[in-house]
């Protein structure tokens, strides 16, 4: 579990203890951060006991089971619960992970669910991601073409399009960037390991034609190289993702043309 130094204004303290459902014979608790901003009280760490023969495996369902047996004001965010959105992203047990694909047995003893570290929390599980949505703005994930467009399409041969793999399947969940401590401390400089995973997609991909472009917007001394190779990201991704390796690919094609 991850401790945070944080102000005492912010750090959690213990909250309410909702009671048992009645009948229940097979009980697992889950301590869940709550904030709400309109209250200007501290954030308060509540303890909820889901029925688990009424409730399906994954901590996603125990949350919204949660939310509609015990306490609808329970906020999060969730929409496929099929690990494709990104949506549901928090931190389980001390790990950042989606909840939807997270089972609840995979947690030992209590449950504790908190917002991705390091965010400013909108209301209880949901952090603030403007500035990260924003950072991936900048990388400009989009095709760009000085050439005229092709009758048909962009062509790409098996090898090119394989280049991709490993890239493309990123969700924008957030967990690599909010594990990763150069982040933590300049989160609003540093681009991050999510955003600079799809700053490398674009720069490899065959049938893009502004790579110098590209690399002349992350060259920075924050932006790209604040990362440390301190590894948290790949740990954390829960697409199996490895964003450090993407960087260091990033930092060799800056080498590549100084050469
Ligand atoms: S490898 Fe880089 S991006 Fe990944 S956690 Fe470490 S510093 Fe952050
Ligand atoms: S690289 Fe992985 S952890 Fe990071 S945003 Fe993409 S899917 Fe999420
Ligand atoms: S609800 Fe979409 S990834 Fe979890």
């Amino acid at each position: 579990m991850v401790e945070f130094n944080l102000p005492k204004k912010s750090r959690p303290v213990a909250g309410k203890v909702w009671p048992k459902p009645e009948g229940a014979k097979r009980l697992t608790e889950f301590k869940i951060y709550r904030y709400n901003p309109d209250d200007d009280q501290n954030p308060r760490i509540d303890a909820y006991y889901v029925d688990r023969d009424d409730c399906a495996p994954m901590v996603l369902d125990a949350l919204i089971w949660i939310k509609t047996n015990i306490d609808p004001t329970l906020t999060f965010r969730r929409s496929c619960r099929e690990g494709i959105c990104g949506s549901c992203a928090m931190n389980i047990g001390g790990t950042n992970t989606l909840a939807c694909t997270k089972g609840i047995d995979e947690v030992k003893g209590a449950v504790t669910i908190y917002p991705l570290p390091h965010m400013a929390v909108v209301k209880d599980l949901v952090p603030d991601l403007t500035q990260f949505y924003a950072q991936h703005a900048s990388i400009e994930p989009w095709l760009q073409t000085s050439t005229p467009a092709p009758e048909k399409e962009w062509r790409q041969s098996p090898g090119e399009r394989r280049k991709l793999d490993g890239l493309y399947e990123c969700i924008l969940c957030a967990c690599c960037s909010t594990s990763c401590p150069s982040y933590w401390w300049n989160g609003d400089r540093y681009l991050g390991p999510a955003a600079l995973l799809q700053a490398y997609r674009w720069l490899i991909d065959s049938r893009d034609e502004s790579t110098g472009d590209r690399l002349d917007n992350v060259e920075d001394p924050f932006r790209l190289y604040r990362c440390h190779t301190i590894m948290n990201c790949a740990k954390a991704c829960p697409k199996g993702l490895n964003p450090a390796k993407a960087i260091a690919e990033i930092k060799n094609m800056m080498l590549a043309r100084q050469l």
